[in-house]
């Protein structure tokens, strides 16, 4: 397959379909912090397409401003049951807030109230503030939908590069990279 997008789909797909994940979105996003260190956490992919990855988050959480100083970030995968790595390099732009909120409609209720009752990245004395802001929450939106967080919304990592390695046992493991040459996909083999 030569395009990487559908390759990626095809992938996820197999990963996902009649899988043991429990998770079966979780990428690794990796942005750079304010000192250039690099900084990974696990978040939900919720889309991937010709225009993008798109993942959901709080726009002023440490990694989004981190992307705010700089958007060049990595979106790493591994599907252990298959064998799959994918790695992924590229620049992230914030989504609309109308996508937002459309991401955000789909979630359930009870996610949706969890969201609104923290700040995300920000310290915590104890976990059991959490569970009164989170009662709040339930009261000032009881019978309500629970409207969009103004500062929740997504990052659309545009790729520029995007390789996919296949597991070998023996360590013979297969690399694919594709490079984004601007307007077409470059595709070249890498020793393991
Ligand atoms: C499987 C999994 C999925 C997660 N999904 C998300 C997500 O979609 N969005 C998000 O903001 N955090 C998600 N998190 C929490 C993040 O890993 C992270 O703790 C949080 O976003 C704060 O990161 P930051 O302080 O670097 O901004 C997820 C964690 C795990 C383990």
């Amino acid at each position: 397959m030569e395009n990487p997008i559908e390759k990626f789909q095809a992938w996820w797909n197999q990963a996902t379909t009649n899988s043991p994940l429990q998770q079966k979105s979780a990428v690794c996003i990796s942005t750079i912090d304010e000192n250039g260190f690099p900084s990974g956490r696990f978040v939900d992919l919720k889309s991937a397409d010709e225009n993008g990855f798109v993942f959901c988050t709080y726009l002023d959480s440490a990694k989004g401003k981190h992307i705010q100083q700089n958007p060049k970030v990595a979106l790493t995968v591994w599907w252990d049951h298959v064998g799959y790595q994918v790695r992924v390099i590229g620049e992230a732009q914030a989504i609309s807030d109308a996508e937002a909120v459309e991401i955000w409609q789909t979630r359930k209720r009870s996610a949706q109230l969890i969201t609104t009752a923290f700040q995300q990245s920000q310290p915590l004395i104890e976990q059991e503030e959490l569970q009164t802001r989170i009662l709040d929450a339930s009261e000032q939106f009881a019978e309500k939908e629970v409207p969009k967080p103004s500062t929740w919304g997504g990052y659309r990592i545009k790729p520029v590069s995007i390789e996919f390695l296949t597991f070998a046992e023996s360590r013979l493991h297969f690399r694919e990279l594709f490079s984004w040459e601007g307007n077409i996909w470059i595709k070249s083999l890498l020793q393991p």
